[in-house]
């Protein structure tokens, strides 16, 4: 049941059937209500997220406001820049609605990036994107 449902996913389309093997032995699926506190910017890291339903929004908490980042949509995946970089979570991450969600340990990554270099692409190219993004705004340019 579980490949079925990672197939749908555009982030796992680039699995072959080995490697979904060896990624179904290890990944676990979550469910979570609204509103819920997934992680704290500056936490340690030991895992990512991929977004099957609902949406979740990323966020910098301030004392008296949180400053939106992204708002992430199903196929979504997010908590990758920590596991990659060695550094704490750079934002906060919360449900905007019910959701569900994959996770896979750094290792699970880490095999998943040697293995599917789809994937080990999309995941580089949305950290540099990601990392522009956050740096503009944090210089005032967006
Ligand atoms: P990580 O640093 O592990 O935890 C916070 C996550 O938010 C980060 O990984 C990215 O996955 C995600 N993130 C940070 N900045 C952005 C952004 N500008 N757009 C979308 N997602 C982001």
């Amino acid at each position: 049941m579980i490949l079925g449902i990672l197939k749908q996913i555009p982030f796992f389309a680039e699995l072959d059937s080995v490697h979904h093997e060896a990624i179904i032995e290890n990944i676990r699926m979550h469910f979570y209500p609204a509103d819920y506190i997934l992680f704290h910017e500056g936490d340690e890291a030991d895992k990512m997220y991929i977004l099957k339903s609902g949406s979740v929004k990323v966020f910098h908490p301030k004392v008296d406001f949180e400053e939106d980042l992204a708002i992430l949509s199903p196929g979504s995946f997010f908590g990758e820049m920590a596991l990659i970089s060695q550094n704490p979570r750079n934002a906060s991450v919360k449900t905007l609605e019910d959701c569900e969600l994959f996770s896979l340990s750094r290792k699970d990554l880490q095999v998943l990036m040697e293995n599917t270099p789809a994937i080990a692409q999309a995941i580089s190219e949305a950290m540099v994107e990601r990392t522009d993004l956050n740096e503009r705004r944090k210089k005032g340019i967006l």
